[in-house]
């Protein structure tokens, strides 16, 4: 059986049904799973009780993050070892493309990779780029205006979709993916001021100490201003632009043009 994690979240949810469409046998890991739920259970990283995964082949691993490096850490620690104790054979992770490694959160995830390649378990890992859609809703138009500092070089965002696609790949035979480390970026690359042309909007970015200020006066968590900023100032370094993607491959076809969903994305958290 594989048990997929994070399931009421975005990707989870679209790896779920790609994983159902092609008949695979799957259980879905969620913390708002009731015990009552058929077809899915509770797992909560942050509670070891819940992480049994005794009658589990295959766990796809989707990261948790949204927190500081040692709580990500901390809580992929004990998936893992939860993993290796339960007798699991492969684990498909869910990590940070190489063009992500300035990106305040790539240290979790390379530490992620680095304790499953330490242990003795199979394991697949999957090092996602960022999403369009995420790039798309964080440059939203404010006012008829984009003015998120994200420069002007090119980014290679990527569709969730195609990310969900390519996982499906993996969790339909793991064994022919074992060991492998799959760079999964967008295979073209655009800027935020072609972003703006599209939207037909302006595109004036506000300054990084400008936003670093506002970030910091804003009701965010502590891990959140780094967070952005780290996206705004890697992309305006040009970190971002991804020059070879094993997504084709895994998805057997063209990705998906990332354009109009990063502008689906902004006109639809845009104002
Ligand atoms: N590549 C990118 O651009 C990008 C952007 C944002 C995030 N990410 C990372 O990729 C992951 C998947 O992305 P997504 O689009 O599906 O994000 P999402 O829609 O925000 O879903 C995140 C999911 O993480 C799970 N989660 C959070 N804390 C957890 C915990 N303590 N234990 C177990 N699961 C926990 C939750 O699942 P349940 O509520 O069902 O337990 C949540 O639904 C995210 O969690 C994040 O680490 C990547």
């Amino acid at each position: 059986m594989i048990l997929l994690t994070g399931g009421s979240g975005q990707l989870s949810k679209l790896t779920a049904q790609g994983t159902k469409d092609a008949g695979l046998d799957i259980c879905i890991g969620s913390r708002l799973a009731e015990e009552t739920d058929t077809g899915r259970r509770r797992i909560d990283f942050d509670d070891p009780e819940t992480l049994d995964f005794s009658d589990v082949e295959t766990l796809m691993m989707i990261s948790a993050g949204y927190a500081e490096d040692d709580v990500v850490i901390r809580r992929h620690d004990a998936v893992i070892a939860a993993a290796i104790r339960s007798g699991v054979r492969h684990v498909v992770y869910t990590s940070l493309s190489g063009t992500g490694d300035h990106l305040a959160f790539s240290l979790a995830h390379r530490w992620t990779e680095k304790r499953l390649k330490d242990s003795r378990l199979a394991w697949t890992v999957l090092r996602n780029g960022l999403y369009a859609e995420l790039i798309g809703a964080l440059a939203a138009p404010l006012d008829g205006v984009i003015r998120a500092p994200f420069g002007t070089a090119p980014l290679s965002p990527v569709a969730r979709q195609d990310l969900a696609d390519a996982a499906v790949t993996v969790l339909k035979d793991p064994r022919a993916h074992a060991g492998m480390i799959y760079e999964l970026s967008g295979a073209e690359a655009w800027s935020v001021a072609d972003l703006a042309e599209k939207l037909s909007v302006p595109y004036r970015p506000a300054n990084l100490e400008e936003t670093r200020a506002s970030l910091a006066a804003a009701p965010l968590k502590p891990f959140q201003p780094p967070m952005l900023m780290s996206i705004y100032s890697t992309a305006a370094a040009g970190f971002l632009e991804a020059r070879t993607t094993d997504l084709a491959v895994l998805i057997a076809g063209a990705p998906r043009p990332t354009l109009p969903i990063a502008a689906e994305a902004a006109r639809a958290a845009g104002s």
